[in-house]
Parts: structure tokens; sequence; C-alpha cells
């Protein structure tokens, strides 16, 4: 008998901690009955339905790139009805969730997959996955500015991790910055150049765990190669199935 997040994250509808969440909003049902208390076991042989669709383990494994344009949400559903990164990918008929999130008005390369080992791996802030951001922000950056966002610094309920933070252009009242993250925090960018008095004015990631957006049109998707998804996880040790990976210790 497994817990039935479990159950669900191994069949790839989301990752363990998403999981719980849909149990606990009335969305899973087991044998007809809707369940909402987390912890239950299931044997996996009961029919198991999510949204009421039935949900079996071991599906095969999706992992796409997309490049997200400004103007879709980063979830699966919309209470507002509004246009999801599902709405971009056509043709897949496992049912994908978006890794991590992108502002609404943020646009560059998020993962989809049904994988939710895989989207815990690249979720865990302790596997520190880098993620590159070009960002657009008012006014033109101290030394010091560029320090502070570099050092880590406090946006209200967080104090942020080491940067990396690299100028690439400048123009009347305006800076064209890359920083480099490896966290995720809810606006996390945006508000370290808030911290330092630069708002951003347009946001985009180009790159996650060093696969770049190179070659891949903003609203375009494609499958991640067995070398990327490779790349990925070879970044981590595993401790065995259902188990949480953590980075290798660097040389
Ligand atoms: N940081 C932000 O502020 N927004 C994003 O969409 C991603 C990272």
């Amino acid at each position: 008998m497994i817990r039935l997040q479990k159950f669900l994250a191994d069949a790839g509808v989301s990752s363990r901690r998403k999981c719980e969440e849909l149990i606990l909003q009335g969305r899973v049902q087991v044998n007809g009955k809707t369940v909402t208390e987390p912890g239950t076991k299931v044997a996996g042989s009961e029919e198991i339905k999510v949204d009421g669709k039935v949900i079996r383990s071991g599906q095969k494994k999706v992992y796409i790139l997309l490049n997200k344009p400004t103007g879709y949400i980063s979830s699966v559903k919309d209470q507002f009805s509004r246009k999801t990164v599902i709405d971009l990918v056509s043709g897949i008929k496992e049912r994908i969730y978006p890794v991590g999130r992108l502002d609404y008005d943020t646009s560059g390369l998020i993962i989809l997959t049904n994988d939710g080992e895989f989207a815990n791996m690249l979720m865990h802030p302790r596997n520190e996955v880098e993620k590159v951001y070009v960002a657009e922000v008012q006014g033109r950056l101290s030394a010091d500015d560029v320090k502070r966002l570099e050092n880590g610094l406090d946006i209200g309920d967080h104090v942020t991790s080491p940067a990396r933070v690299k100028i690439i252009g400048e123009s009347a009242g305006r800076s064209v910055v890359e920083i480099a993250i490896h966290e995720g925090k809810n606006r996390q960018v945006r508000r370290m150049f808030e911290a330092v008095g630069h708002p951003v004015l347009r946001l985009k990631r180009t790159s996650i765990g060093g696969i770049t957006d190179r070659g891949l049109e903003v609203g375009k998707w494609r499958h991640l190669s067995e070398a990327e998804i490779e790349m990925l996880r070879s970044e981590y040790v595993s401790f065995g199935h259902g188990k949480r990976g953590y980075k290798k210790e660097k040389q």
C-alpha cells in the first residue's frame, strides 16, 4: 500500500506536493468516492481519478521545453479562464504540467512534464538548478547595486542566495541585465531589482540547468532530448526511487 499522493506523483500527475493539494481540493476519487485525506493508502488496483480522468500508474514520461510568450499563465487550469501554457502544446495526450512557474508577464523557458520525481528534483532548492534571466530594468545599476544583487539581499520574506549578475546593455535610463539564480521564490527576480530601486520592465528566462532557448522561438516547444534529460538528471545523485535527489558535491 502506498500513500495516495505518491501513487499520483509516480503516475505523473504532478509533484507530490501538488498532488496533496489536488486531494485537499476534492479533485481526486478512489473507486468513485472523493478522498480529501492526503495520507490515504491505496494498493494501486483501485480506479483512481483526477478531475474525472482515470490515472494509470507508470504512464509514458514526457519532457517538453516551451518558450512561453507573455500573456499565458503557468498552470494547467486557470480559475479566470486565462490562456495557460498547456494551450501552447498540442498533440500530447499525457497529462503534463509545468515545473515551477513563470509570471504571466514573463516570457521564456519552462519545462512541462508528467514525471513527478523529475519535477521535484528540478524544483527542490537544495538541488540548486541554475536559471538564467534577462531583465530590462529602469535606470542604470551602480557597482553597489550589482554587488547587493550578487551577494544576496532582503526581498521582504527572504534573503536571496548569491547570484551571478552581468550588465549586457545600457541606454538612456534603462539597463539590460543577465542574472542567474538558483532559487525560485515568487516573483523573485522582479523583487530583487525592486529592492535595489530598478523595477523590471521586461523579463525573460533564457536558460534552465544549462539548457538554453537557442533555436526555440517564442510560443514554440520541443521535446527535451535524451541527452538533455540525462544532463539534468546527472547533476544529481538519487538515493533510490521516490526519494529526493541531492546535488553532487562540486569538484
Ligand atoms: N522571477 C520573477 O520575478 N518572475 C518570473 O517569472 C520568474 C522569476
